[in-house]
């Protein structure tokens, strides 16, 4: 690889590499964002351009058409439902950005910090209404219905978790639920769409959505570990808004868990009482007790699961790629 080589272009080089099976399907999706996300009046139209063509990972939209392809052919609904997914992902950033009063995203400005959180919601509404909207162009009322259930539970995940701030008691169980809906639902339907539109069984249906699932709750747990630790150049996103936010995630749940009385009575009054201290002695608390190697552990556990659930599949460079992909989620750093 060129040494001038940007962290932005190293991260596309690897994700086109994983996405070589379903190369030319991705490019139909891409135009067909760009198609579909666009308005006469120039206001609207330069904040949907600028929303939805800032240049994220497309993951959602490659599971879907890599499992499509995994378990059968990629058909003209699957292009339709990825762009369909991706809108529905990108809506719920935008939202995401206002709560977590983040100022960069996908390596841009986001747009409540480019214009303003007025602007961020009425984009999130255009989004999710538009996303809707071109699902139902299928014909088909499962789709809706999925992808439906699928975005409320994930609004759901994301109010649980508002309503999570400050609760330092907040049990492993109970953040790996809300994780499960916020992030891990929309890769389970992503899925769930794929395998179904591609004629398989009920069987291969049902191990495909557990796949994402898993994938999708290692993701997450990967993502909250690079909120802590990760390299906002390479991620192209703010960084430390779990902890600003007062948001528990993996590796402070089990460390107030594991910690001695007095450990955990120091890291509860530097939380309630917000003090300059806490990021220093919360990290110095994550070492003593190992905190990391617990937490990627914890995301190993949910890639193995995901993929032993690729095993009802025949071999195909789609399924080996879903299989590398699983791996890649909990060993990124973008
Ligand atoms: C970010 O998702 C939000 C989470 C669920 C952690 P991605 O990391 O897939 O975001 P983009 O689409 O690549 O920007
Ligand atoms: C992801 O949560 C948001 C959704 C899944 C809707 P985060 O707040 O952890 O994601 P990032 O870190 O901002 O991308
Ligand atoms: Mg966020
Ligand atoms: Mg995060």
């Amino acid at each position: 690889m060129n040494p001038t080589t940007s962290d932005a272009e190293v991260a596309a080089e690897r994700l086109a590499e994983f996405y070589e099976p379903v190369a030319d399907e991705m490019r139909l999706v891409e135009s067909r964002l760009r198609k579909e996300m666009q308005s006469r009046y120039p206001f609207v139209d330069e904040l949907v351009r600028y929303g939805c063509m800032l240049g994220g990972k497309r993951l959602r939209p490659a599971l879907l058409l890599l499992t499509a392809k995994a378990c059968g052919e990629v058909r003209e609904e699957h292009i339709v439902l990825a762009t369909v997914l991706e809108m529905i992902h990108t809506a719920t950033l935008v939202h995401d950005d206002v709560l977590d009063r983040a100022e960069q995203r996908r390596r841009l400005a986001t747009v409540n910090s480019r214009w303003d959180n007025e602007a961020s919601i009425l984009l999130g509404d255009f989004l999710f209404s538009h996303a809707f909207f071109l699902a139902s162009t299928t014909g088909d009322a499962f789709a809706c219905r999925e992808i439906g259930l699928s975005t409320n539970r994930v609004c759901e995940g994301e109010i649980r978790q508002k309503g999570s701030r400050g609760q330092y008691d907040l049990a492993e169980d109970e953040y790996l639920d809300i994780i499960d809906a916020k992030t891990a639902e929309l890769c389970a339907c992503a899925c769930h769409l794929g395998a179904h539109y591609a004629g398989a069984t009920a069987d291969v249906v049902e191990q495909m959505t557990h796949f994402g699932r898993e994938l999708g709750i290692a993701f997450q747990i990967a993502d909250d570990l690079l909120d802590l630790y990760g390299n906002e150049d390479d991620i192209g996103k703010s960084l430390g808004t779990d902890l600003d936010q007062r948001l528990l995630t993996l590796p402070t749940i089990y460390t107030l868990r594991e910690s001695t009385v007095e450990d955990r009575g120091r890291l509860l009054s530097a939380m309630q009482e917000e003090s300059p201290e806490l990021h220093s002695l919360l990290f110095d608390a994550f070492s003593r007790y190992d905190a990391v190697a617990y937490t990627r552990r914890r995301g190993d556990e949910y890639v193995a699961k995901a993929i032993r659930r690729l095993s009802p599949l025949s071999d195909s460079p789609a399924k080996s790629v879903l299989d590398r992909i699983a791996r890649f989620v909990v060993d990124r750093s973008f």
